[in-house]
């Protein structure tokens, strides 16, 4: 993003309007809504046998054919094309390395045509004043435009750039809306599309046949990947609306074979004084950031939909109680970070939290730190065990304090919390030893009982004032 608006800032500054060329009168023409610039057939060339490259087909357009530097010259003074009344002008195959839009034989057109020819770059800049509303320069393999070509076209509605071999959208008018075609750019990047989205309003033509150029030297753009124009627009219009007063920022593309590349959103929504979480998510946000808040409760994780993609969860410094709504969530089986540091957790049901790690293979990381809890026998036996394993996937479980007593969970005693009577625990232990020593003595009579049947050949009380019972052949 810093480089975003950096670049941004840069292309501010560099627009700078107070360059004026000479006074020109403008052709007093009203401008009409035009999607197609003007446009001729390669059969309305001037024949081969004209020496005259350019023609008139009719008093206010024009159409030159097959020309080069010094054709075009030629052929623009022949057909006579300066004289102010031609205002439509489509120059067909023009082979030139360079093309300089500074000239005057423009200035006075409504619209212009330079397809279908072979043109290397375009210099120099369309002066002050140039009336164009409508510029086609498609299918010319043009692979750059001088910074300030296009900036003073005030008028200009309509732009095409399709099939050329641009890797930037170029510059120009900021105000109004340009409808503009960059399909088949093959190494247009992403991030100069979103400059350009940012600077001016865009329509775009041939928007299903648009696509741009990932770049790895670009952060949220990590693979080369061809991305389709209507993904970068989405993002786009969500980062300028993001939900409540949040931002979104797009954080990586996600790419399944065989559908179009995503943008997975990260969501900030810090420090807003939020008392509940957001109710909806913007589609495939996968880390949100909801730190500094006065939120008290996870439970929308666990039902709404939106929530289900997501990853990575920053809830420090909020109002959070329990974590129990997390419980069988898809984020509990799916994220990678869970931040929960200075919230009002009570407990830390050790179950939930076992959870966490036992049925995961991948890494994970947990803060739980700055809470305090209800310690009690089982916090002293059970999560204090249970938070020293797991030492490296808590890296702040040092931080997790007691609440009705003075200190640290891991510094907790048993033997000090669980000695009281009440403690069930005790009995269980008692009880588990009772009926291990019973089971004991069971084995011990009955190995007895027949050690003294086969030597003396009668059994010893009890055994031989039992009645005798149907399953006793199985012995016999
Ligand atoms: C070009 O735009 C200006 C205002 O920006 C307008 O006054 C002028 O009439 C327009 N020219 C044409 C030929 O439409
Ligand atoms: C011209 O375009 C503008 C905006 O694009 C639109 O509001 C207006 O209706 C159009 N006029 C005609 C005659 O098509
Ligand atoms: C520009 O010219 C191409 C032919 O190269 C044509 O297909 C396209 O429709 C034109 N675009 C506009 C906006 O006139
Ligand atoms: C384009 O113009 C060149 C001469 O500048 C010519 O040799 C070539 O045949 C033309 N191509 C087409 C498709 O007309
Ligand atoms: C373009 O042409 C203008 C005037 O004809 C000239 O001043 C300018 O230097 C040229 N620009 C380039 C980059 O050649
Ligand atoms: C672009 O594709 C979408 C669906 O993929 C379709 O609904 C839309 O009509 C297409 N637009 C154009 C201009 O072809
Ligand atoms: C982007 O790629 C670099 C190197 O290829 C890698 O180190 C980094 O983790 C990747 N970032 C994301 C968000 O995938
Ligand atoms: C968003 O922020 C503005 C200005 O800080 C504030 O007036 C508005 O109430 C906030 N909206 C919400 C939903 O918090
Ligand atoms: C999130 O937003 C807050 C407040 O607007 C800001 O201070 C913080 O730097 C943002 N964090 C990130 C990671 O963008
Ligand atoms: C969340 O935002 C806070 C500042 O508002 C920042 O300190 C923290 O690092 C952010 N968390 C993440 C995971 O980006
Ligand atoms: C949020 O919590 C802070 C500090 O705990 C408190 O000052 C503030 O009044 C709370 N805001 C709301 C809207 O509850």
């Amino acid at each position: 993003m810093i480089i975003l608006s950096i670049l941004l800032n840069v292309a501010l500054i560099s627009i700078c309007w107070g360059r004026l060329n000479e006074e020109v009168t403008i052709p007093a023409i009203s401008e009409t809504n035009r999607s197609q610039c003007f446009y001729q057939p390669p059969s309305a060339c001037p024949p081969p046998s004209n020496p005259c490259h350019c023609r008139r087909v009719s008093n206010t357009a024009a159409v030159c054919c097959n020309v080069d530097k010094s054709l075009i010259t030629k052929g623009l003074a022949c057909a006579d094309i300066k004289n102010g009344k031609v205002i439509e002008l489509h120059i067909r195959n023009a082979t030139l390395d360079v093309l300089n839009v500074t000239h005057s034989a423009w200035r006075q057109l409504l619209s212009l045509a330079i397809t279908d020819g072979s043109i290397n770059r375009i210099v120099g800049e369309f002066g002050k004043h140039t009336t164009i509303s409508c510029l086609n320069f498609s299918s010319n393999s043009i692979n750059k435009f001088e910074d300030r070509s296009l900036v003073n076209l005030y008028n200009l509605s309509v732009l095409d750039l399709s099939h050329n071999n641009l890797m930037d959208v170029p510059r120009f008018k900021k105000e109004g809306i340009v409808t503009l075609d960059m399909s088949a750019n093959k190494q247009l990047l992403c991030s100069h599309l979103v400059d350009a989205l940012k600077r001016t309003e865009l329509h775009f033509n041939s928007e299903n046949e648009t696509f741009c150029l990932s770049s790895n030297t670009f952060h949220w753009f990590n693979s080369t990947e061809l991305v389709p124009l209507k993904q970068v627009v989405s993002v786009h219009e969500l980062r300028k609306d993001c939900i409540i007063n949040c931002t979104c920022e797009p954080s990586r593309l996600d790419i399944v074979p065989g559908k179009p590349p995503t943008f997975a959103l990260f969501v900030n929504c810090s420090g807003l004084q939020l008392t509940s979480l957001p109710p909806v998510l913007p589609p495939n946000t996968i880390a949100l950031n909801i730190s500094n808040n006065n939120i008290s409760s996870l439970e929308l994780i666990y039902n709404e939909a939106s929530y289900q993609n997501l990853r990575e969860l920053d809830a420090d410094n909020n109002e959070i109680t329990s974590i129990l709504p997390l419980e069988g969530s898809r984020f509990i089986s799916n994220f990678n970070a869970l931040s929960l540091r200075n919230n009002r957790l009570k407990t830390l049901p050790p179950y939930i939290l076992s959870n966490i790690f036992d049925r995961n293979y991948k890494v994970r990381y947990v803060h739980l730190g700055l809470n305090r809890l209800q310690c009690d026998c089982t916090t002293a036996r059970v999560l204090k065990e249970w938070l020293a394993l797991r030492q490296k996937d808590i890296p702040d479980s040092d931080e997790i304090y007691c609440d009705n007593m003075e200190g640290r969970v891991i510094d907790l005693d048993p033997t000090k919390l669980c000695k009281g009577p009440h403690d069930w625990t005790d009995y269980i232990y008692f009880i588990i030893t009772a009926e291990v020593l019973l089971l004991v003595f069971l084995i011990a009579k009955v190995s007895y009982d027949y050690w003294v049947f086969k030597t003396a050949g009668y059994l010893p009380w009890p055994a031989s004032r039992m009645p005798k019972l149907p399953c006793d052949w199985l012995c016999e």
